[in-house]
């Protein structure tokens, strides 16, 4: 078990936020990082994980941030030089962001969240409300703060691992097609690279096989991580990266006005939009396509661009096979006219069994398919840490990487994943990874499309996204 120091950090550390991911973080950052446990404060906005802050000796403070007063309390526990570590949800990103640039605290969070209500609030368009919104204000702060102390946004598994994943897969694809061994530096050289290799497509690819007792009951939500977290991102339409080789835009597709226009939305939320994609282990499989930041970033990250003009984009999007009972408290909830259940349970000590395998799917280049990610199960996820299970520990062990990176790199302003060294991150997550592997396939969404009333497919072309896309 990996039981390195990697440097003694001399601020105050405050964890926003005390649910399945901070739990799961607090043992390797005690871990990992030399600072006392009495330098480490949660203020989240229940009871959950008390037990694990006292018996780690940890203050633990519960003090839901509002927008009226989220300046006051963290103006009085945090201090030039401190790291707030953001993991709690209906905490506006945005706002802890300026908060930290403004007086030097470095920050990191693993998604870009708004305040209640602002995912369905009639006064924004649909493309303010996206994760594309979202990260264009979280963006624009860095024209006000240009020098800020290090605020790293969307850090954990995906978003966060996935972006260095896609990186250490096309590096691996360079060295297996080109026979080239050097690692691009800048973002037109990886950028420049995808479009060398050919790919078109990239999906973050995740199949969850974590099984717990007791089983999902009636009227019963569960999840292996936040189950608010995956009921917001879910309802919220379908957001991906939009290629440049992509010949037919979907019916429902909507394009932003503004910004970068890199993604696309659809007028459906993510639980009814699947995909279909394919992962070591289980092998082909549908996945839902759920808005998330990476869909954007990883997108606009590995853009060519000759002018204005988009020369290379390949698509990117999320395909997500949660585990059985998730997709079956999905699908009740869809049922239920998107009223939320009554019972909602978060699954750590009582899964039994299974891996949550999580990857990059790079397609279209001359090999056809290759995945590179994570085959966690949560028997490992155990040996390796308390207080996780395997999805969890994939989302620390992120979150850790990317803490240690910017502890490091204290001056880099606002960063998103693909800013941060890719091999020193993967250096730091890998233990807590279980195998890492790197997989070809034959695989096609074409393939077994030869039955009676086949859709509309493109021949010419596998991987449009009209082709991936489960009608
Ligand atoms: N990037 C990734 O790989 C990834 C993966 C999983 C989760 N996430 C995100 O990480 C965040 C945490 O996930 P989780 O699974 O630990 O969630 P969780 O639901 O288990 O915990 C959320 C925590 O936030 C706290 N909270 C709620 N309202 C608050 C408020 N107003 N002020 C302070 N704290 C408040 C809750 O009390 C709880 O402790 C979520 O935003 C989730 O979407 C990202």
């Amino acid at each position: 078990m990996a039981t390195q120091k990697y440097l003694q950090f001399d601020g105050n550390i405050l964890l926003l936020g005390f649910g399945s991911v901070a739990q799961g973080l607090l043992p390797l950052l005690l871990r990992h990082v030399d600072v006392p446990a009495s330098r480490i404060a949660i203020i989240t906005g229940d009871d959950r994980g008390r037990e694990e802050a006292d018996a780690f000796g940890v203050k633990f403070e519960i003090n839901p941030l509002r927008r009226e007063n989220f300046r006051a309390i963290l103006d009085a526990r945090l201090a030039r030089g401190d790291f707030l570590v953001n993991l709690s949800v209906d905490v506006a990103s945005a706002a802890l962001i300026e908060f930290c640039a403004e007086r030097e605290v470095l920050y990191l969070d693993t998604c870009i969240e708004p305040w209640p209500g602002g995912h369905t609030d009639p006064a924004l368009s649909a493309s303010q409300r996206s994760n594309y919104g979202q990260r264009e204000v979280a963006l624009a702060l860095r024209q006000k703060f240009p020098q800020s102390a290090t605020a790293v946004l969307t850090h954990g598994a995906n978003p966060g691992l996935i972006s260095h994943w896609v990186k250490q897969g096309l590096v691996n694809l360079a060295r297996d097609i080109l026979g080239a061994s050097e690692i691009p530096v800048s973002q037109p050289d990886w950028a420049r690279l995808a479009m060398r290799l050919g790919v078109k497509s990239i999906h973050c690819s995740e199949r969850d096989t974590q099984v717990s007792l007791p089983r999902k009951r009636l009227n019963e939500f569960v999840n292996t991580w936040s189950v608010d977290g995956l009921i917001s991102e879910s309802t919220q339409p379908s957001e991906l990266g939009w290629g440049s080789h992509e010949k037919h835009f979907p019916a429902d597709g909507y394009e932003h006005r503004s910004g970068a226009r890199s993604a696309i939305y659809l007028g459906r939320p993510g639980a009814l939009v699947r995909v279909r994609t394919w992962t070591p282990i289980q092998g082909p499989f549908h996945g839902f396509l759920i808005t998330h930041g990476e869909a954007i970033s990883i997108a606009e990250y590995l853009t060519v661009r000759d002018g204005d003009k988009v020369v290379y984009r390949p698509t990117c999007h999320y395909a997500y096979h949660p585990c059985d009972d998730t997709v079956m408290s999905l699908h009740e909830l869809v049922g239920r006219n998107w009223v939320t259940q009554e019972k909602l349970r978060l699954l750590r000590d009582e899964v039994t069994d299974g891996v949550d395998e999580l990857g990059a799917l790079l397609l279209g280049h001359e090999r056809g398919a290759y995945w590179y990610g994570s085959q966690l199960s949560v028997h490992e996820a155990r040996k390796l840490a308390p207080y996780n299970n395997a999805t969890s520990l994939q989302v620390a062990a992120g979150v850790l990487g990317a803490v240690i990176w910017a502890m490091q790199n204290p001056q880099a302003g606002i960063v998103e994943p693909e800013q941060l060294d890719f091999q020193r991150v993967l250096q730091i997550a890998n233990p807590y990874l279980g195998p890492v592997a790197g997989v070809y396939s034959d695989w096609t969404p074409l393939q077994g499309r030869n039955y009676p009333f086949a859709e509309d497919l493109d021949n010419e072309d596998p991987w449009q996204f009209k082709n991936i896309l489960v009608n």
